[in-house]
């Protein structure tokens, strides 16, 4: 139910995110037929001053990204493609802008647009106030539900996000703003509800009676990159936590919703949002542990460390790593501990979620030797899949029990190709699929916690452990589960 006859109006069309996401997404998209015929991807930028130039630096963009690109996607995609050079700063070209898509509305009898914000986040305010100063909202269309896609960061405390979604919701209804996170058009992500909810094994045991703990861990092995100034800012709990892995939990955690609307699935959310603020943070050093990367030599090459990153502060003080111990005090899931991490620079990339049960064992079972729990294990990336541990008679043994593991590789299969997170973002907002989108009460609740949780460190001053780059990160977070009695259940 795609939509057709759109126009997509691409701020930032020359930057790193529509060179390396958005346009590669479309022609994934395109490749696979998913396009209608007509519609129409404006892209605006300063760099360059006619189309061909654009579609060059496109093309190459595309080359590097891609082992073969199919000519005639790529021709069909460039039909699709015009570029309009504008800078956010001038009036004139806003102006400009307003001509030439009524021009083209006129013509081609454009049913929708949709204003994409692929820009930095100081101008996200601005943009959103110019399409409204100079009509481009007003021009006439079949169909006048023109949408508002935003990228991250969405503010960066509850004030500042608060004042960005007053001034788009001025403009915009609520219904027609599409807050991006890219965790939420991942395959395994999209694929918890299902889990959870098609398989009465599972539903039927989602909660505080069978669940021992819950693991979410989003470990990234890159560094900063060349995004130092907006990290140094940000830090691991505003560019990890408030945004993607708080989504990932609350897909786990949430109650179960009564129907799939968007609406339903989002309250459902905000509920376990508003829950987290409930935390008692007063003994702050049992529940988080911060680190940041220093210098490491690895197979006789140095890694550099966070501070001698590129327009890192020499003396910061931002953390790269944190570890946090949580829990959620509702029926479902009052005293189970819920561990979430996330980290650059550790020595694996690997997302996943561990749900791992309680050792209700049957007492005769009690005697031999030590049993493992029973482990159902989510794994969001490199491989996409699921893994789920029980315990079996060793054969031709004298009944000794061992842990054995089902799996079931997703991203193993013969001829699979997961789509990219981007490909399936754009799809759903051109056919109005809010579901993968964050509604402003999600991003409101999770800035609620998150600016908890900062306001308590600036308080106390809590330590900021030092880990090797490429390490498994500081040994206080194993601690703070090795004090529980339990593990980290990833690979790292
Ligand atoms: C982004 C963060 O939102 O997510 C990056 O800003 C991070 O710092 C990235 O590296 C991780 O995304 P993915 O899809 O590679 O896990």
């Amino acid at each position: 139910n795609i939509q057709n006859n759109f126009q997509f109006i691409l701020f930032g069309g020359t930057g790193d995110l529509a060179h390396n996401k958005i346009i590669p997404a479309f022609y994934n998209l395109a490749a696979k037929d998913s396009l209608p015929d007509k519609f129409t991807i404006v892209a605006t930028g300063r760099r360059y001053d006619n189309k061909n130039a654009y579609l060059d630096a496109l093309y190459n963009s595309l080359i590097n990204k891609k082992e073969k690109i199919d000519d005639k996607v790529w021709r069909f995609l460039t039909e699709h493609i015009d570029y309009f050079q504008l800078s956010f700063k001038d009036e004139n070209d806003f102006k400009n802008l307003r001509k030439y898509l009524k021009n083209k509305s006129k013509k081609e009898k454009v049913a929708n647009r949709i204003f994409y914000l692929a820009t930095a986040p100081k101008f996200f305010a601005e943009i959103a106030k110019k399409i409204e100063k100079f009509n481009l909202l007003e021009i006439k269309l079949e169909n006048n539900e023109s949408r508002l896609v935003i990228e991250k960061p969405f503010g960066h405390d509850f004030k500042s996000a608060k004042k960005l979604n007053d001034t788009l919701s001025s403009i915009f209804s609520e219904k027609n703003i599409f807050r991006i996170d890219h965790y939420l058009g991942k395959e395994m992500i999209q694929n918890i509800m299902v889990i959870r909810l098609s398989n009465p094994i599972f539903r039927a045991l989602w909660n505080k009676d069978h669940i021992d703990n819950i693991q979410i861990y989003l470990n990234e092995s890159e560094g900063v990159k060349d995004r130092g100034k907006y990290y140094d800012d940000a830090g691991v709990i505003k560019d990890m936590f408030q945004n993607h892995i708080l989504q990932v939990l609350s897909l786990i955690a949430m109650e179960e919703p009564e129907n799939l609307s968007a609406e339903e699935i989002s309250n459902k959310k905000v509920e376990v949002f508003k829950e987290l603020a409930d935390n008692d943070l007063s003994n702050i050093d049992n529940h988080i542990v911060r680190g940041q990367y220093i210098s490491n030599i690895v197979d006789g090459e140095k890694i550099k460390s966070y501070r001698e990153e590129k327009e890192i502060d020499s003396q910061s003080e931002t953390a790269t790593f944190m570890a946090l111990k949580l829990f959620l005090n509702n029926e479902r899931w009052r005293d189970v501990p819920i561990y979430l991490k996330s980290g650059k620079r550790l020595n694996k990339k690997e997302a996943g979620i561990a749900i791992e049960f309680k050792d209700s064992f049957h007492p005769a079972y009690l005697d031999q030797n030590k049993l493992d729990n029973n482990l159902l294990l989510i794994k969001i990336q490199p491989e996409e899949g699921i893994s789920l541990r029980f315990n079996t008679r060793k054969p031709a043994s004298n009944n000794k029990i061992v842990p054995v593991e089902m799996e079931f590789c997703q991203s193993c299969q013969q001829f699979f190709n997961s789509p990219e997170n981007y490909e399936v973002l754009i799809y759903d907002m051109i056919s109005g699929d809010k579901t993968l989108f964050t509604s402003w009460k999600e991003v409101s609740y999770s800035w609620k916690f998150i600016d908890k949780i900062q306001e308590k460190y600036a308080e106390e001053n809590i330590n900021l452990h030092k880990y090797p780059a490429l390490s498994k990160g500081p040994k206080a977070a194993d601690q703070l589960l090795e004090n529980d009695g339990r593990k980290w259940l990833d690979n790292n």
